[in-house]
């Protein structure tokens, strides 16, 4: 197979999972034989291959992706899976088992179109991206599933479009390197989907590694693997509060990092510094703000995770969400509720909101012999006082895509 792309076993972050289940959901791995037998049941033959990629949680480096900034997410074991084999002519069929929906397109007529197909533009806007990147594709079957929530921050487009994509260059025997598929499945959303992300996302679903968290210069979109320390559990909880006209908002937010970075005369805000601040104006500077302390922030807390200085590693993520409550303007009252009663609890590292914001989830960082307190101290709490339940759970870090035949 031509596509093999982190494919090493799943490794733990030093969480005892046995111990947490019972107590928290945890992201269930995708069932390959139910996956297959539902393709066998779709088509009545069997798939070629099963292309898998993450979710991803981001630890910190909020809104700097498309900064030119830096970021440091982890591959999550949420992953969206789909099983594929060739055709004979260059039709595309694809069955989303989740969605009990079906799309078919023939390969060499798939067009631009601005979305609203739901889960359909993502596959065609890969389809149509890989393409455009001049990579010939061939007609296929394709049934896909998943477990990463949607609309919770954590990705769900970018595992849709890296699982789909790297389907579709494997069936035709295409040998793409994993920074390319990402800027491909960026290309796709951002150029077909209409949601001008950044590249964070895509890259750590098709490059991320198990046990470590990804430091990525989203200028140079070079990266490094730095491992996640023993005895600390990475844990989501999902504010059940969906994002509110996040597109739109998002777009805008992109829109004035833009507008500030033209106002001092730059590219992107990445070589901002703050005494460049005073020729701003709000909320413009506030923005600007926010992406250059948030860019200095993930450098010292990946140092802080290096020297195990956990209490430093905790504050900046505290940090790291006032500012994007304040500056960004990004949180809800929920997802500030959640990040105040985390930094409450005992045996809690840090907290702050994950992802574009706007609703969704916090990511948490805990000492792992307290997931029962958190329980009480933050999920339950969470219950009482908005009456939402809060659905948790503890993620491994996990390899991005892989791509491996049946
Ligand atoms: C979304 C986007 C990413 C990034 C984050 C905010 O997840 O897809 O590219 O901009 O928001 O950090």
């Amino acid at each position: 197979m031509a596509l093999i792309i982190g494919n090493g076993p799943k490794a733990g972050n030093g969480v005892s999972s046995a111990a947490t289940d019972s107590i928290l959901g945890r992201g269930m791995s995708i069932d390959r034989t139910t996956i297959i037998a539902a393709f066998e049941q779709t088509y009545s033959y069997q798939p070629r291959l099963v292309s898998e990629a993450p979710g991803r949680v981001n630890l910190i480096g909020e809104h700097t992706d498309y900064n030119g900034g830096l970021v440091f997410p982890v591959a999550i074991d949420r992953t969206v899976a789909v099983a594929a084999a060739r055709r004979d002519d260059d039709v595309v069929r694809v069955k989303s088992l989740d969605f009990d929906q079906c799309d078919e397109f023939r390969i060499d007529a798939v067009k631009r179109f601005m979305g609203s197909r739901g889960w359909r533009d993502y596959v065609r806007g890969v389809a149509w991206a890989l393409q455009d990147e001049n990579i010939p594709l061939r007609g296929c079957d394709m049934v896909i599933t998943g477990d990463v929530p949607q609309g919770a921050g954590l990705s769900s487009s970018a595992a849709i479009e890296v699982a789909a994509a790297g389907a579709l260059a494997a069936v035709a025997g295409a040998t793409t390197a994993g920074r390319e598929l990402a800027l491909v499945c960026q290309k796709a959303e951002n150029l077909f989907v209409g949601v001008q992300c950044g590249i964070m996302d895509q890259l750590v679903s098709v490059l991320g590694k198990a046990g470590h968290a990804m430091l990525i210069d989203c200028q140079s979109q070079t990266y490094e693997y730095v491992p996640l320390p023993e005895a600390v559990a990475i844990v989501i909880v999902d504010s059940k509060v969906p994002r509110r006209l996040s597109d739109t908002d998002y777009n805008l937010r992109r829109e004035e990092c833009a507008q500030a970075a033209q106002a001092l005369g730059m590219d992107s805000l990445r070589d901002a510094t703050e005494s460049m601040l005073a020729a701003l104006q709000d909320p413009l500077r506030k923005r600007a703000r926010h992406v250059i302390t948030e860019n200095e922030r993930v450098i010292r807390m990946v140092d802080a995770l290096r020297t195990r200085d956990l209490s430093t590693a905790g504050n900046l993520m505290y940090d790291s969400h006032k500012s994007l409550r304040d500056e960004f303007e990004v949180s809800t009252p929920e997802l500030d509720l959640l990040a105040d009663l985390s930094r409450a609890c005992r045996g809690v590292i840090g907290a702050r909101l994950t992802g574009a914001g706007f609703g969704g989830c916090t990511v948490n960082l805990l000492e792992t012999e307290s997931i029962g307190r958190f329980q009480i101290n933050v999920v339950d709490r969470y219950c009482e006082r908005t009456g939402l339940v809060a659905e948790t759970y503890v993620c491994q870090a996990v390899d991005g895509l892989r791509v491996a035949d049946v």
